[in-house]
């Protein structure tokens, strides 16, 4: 049967091949999935981790032809039984849904931002920079130095092009002390870039994107939104009129200008707005 023919809604059970332990708190999972090897940079999984719950994970890339992974950071109940996950382990994944970064072969200087687990994505994107022409700039950022993510895969991906990688440690252990918008601010004074991308936590891309409107840049953010069927039914993912998991997850300006709860209020399990 073609893959083509296969509906992404239905779950696929996988099983897990490799487990990559990448920092102390994060790892990677990597599985055999035809239709996750082909998804597009922004594009996620609802992964159902058997008998825990069912969360949305951007999608790794694998060097392993028809395999993908995802990469999980410990942290409540869900997360943390999906990283307790080992070799041989089964999960399910649905997917891969929403749209995804767009890349145009005219762009000569993209930046990308990500933050923690928002560079899962920006990895996808980085493969496709590397078969174009120009130069690539990456600017990752973690709490410490041990926390930081793919810095040696993001150099291996660029091989074939000019870059940059420029790491934050919010402690200062590695890298430019702070975090990612202190070495926004000052790059974005001295090099003309023609698109950002950015993923991560939402105040961060906030400030990205205020930047971003200072400097006339375009930009690309991908949201994370609390999200519970994936396929734009539950409506738990809105910001503003907008459905994270079916209109995004990725935005552009134009959207991100409209959208006056992006960076301000996030809506928790139960649908009730707090604020940031
Ligand atoms: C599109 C998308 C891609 C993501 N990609 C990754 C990734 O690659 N790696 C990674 O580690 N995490 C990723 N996340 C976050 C991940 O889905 C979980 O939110 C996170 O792992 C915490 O889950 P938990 O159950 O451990 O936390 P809990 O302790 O149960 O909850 C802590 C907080 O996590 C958030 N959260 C919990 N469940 C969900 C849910 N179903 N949907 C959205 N947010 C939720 C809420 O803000 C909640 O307040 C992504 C989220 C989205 C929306
Ligand atoms: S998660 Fe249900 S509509 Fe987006």
């Amino acid at each position: 049967m073609s893959v083509l023919h296969i509906n992404i809604d239905k779950i696929r059970t996988v099983a897990i091949e490799n487990v990559i332990e990448e920092t102390p708190s994060v790892k990677t999972f990597v599985f055999y999935d035809k239709l996750s090897s082909n998804a597009k940079p922004g594009q996620f999984l609802m992964v159902w981790i058997p008998r825990a719950e069912e969360l949305p994970m951007s999608v790794m890339i694998s060097n392993k032809r028809d395999h993908a992974a995802v990469t999980v950071r410990k942290h409540g109940f869900g997360s943390t039984s999906l990283y307790e996950k080992i070799q041989n382990n089964v999960i399910g994944i649905r997917g891969p849904y929403g749209n995804f970064f767009r890349v145009s072969k005219d762009l000569k200087n993209p930046l990308l931002v990500g933050g923690g687990t928002g560079l899962v994505p920006l990895m996808r994107l980085a493969t496709i920079f590397n078969k174009l022409q120009g130069k690539c700039t990456i600017i990752m950022g973690a709490k410490t130095k041990d926390e930081i993510l793919f810095k040696d895969l993001a150099n291996e991906i660029l091989s074939k092009v000019s870059n940059n990688l420029i790491v934050t440690t919010e402690d200062g252990s590695y890298g430019i002390k702070g975090v990612v918008t202190d070495a926004l601010k000052s790059i974005i004074k001295k090099e003309k870039f023609d698109m950002i991308y950015t993923c991560g936590p939402e105040l961060m891309m906030k400030n990205i994107y205020d930047l971003s409107v200072i400097h006339s840049i375009p930009i690309q953010a991908s949201l994370e939104r609390y999200m519970k069927c994936g396929i734009g039914i539950c409506a738990s993912c809105c910001i503003n009129d907008k459905l994270v998991c079916k209109d995004g997850t990725v935005f552009n300006e134009n959207h991100l200008s409209t959208m006056l709860e992006f960076g301000k209020i996030y809506r928790d399990k139960s649908g009730r707005k707090s604020y940031y």
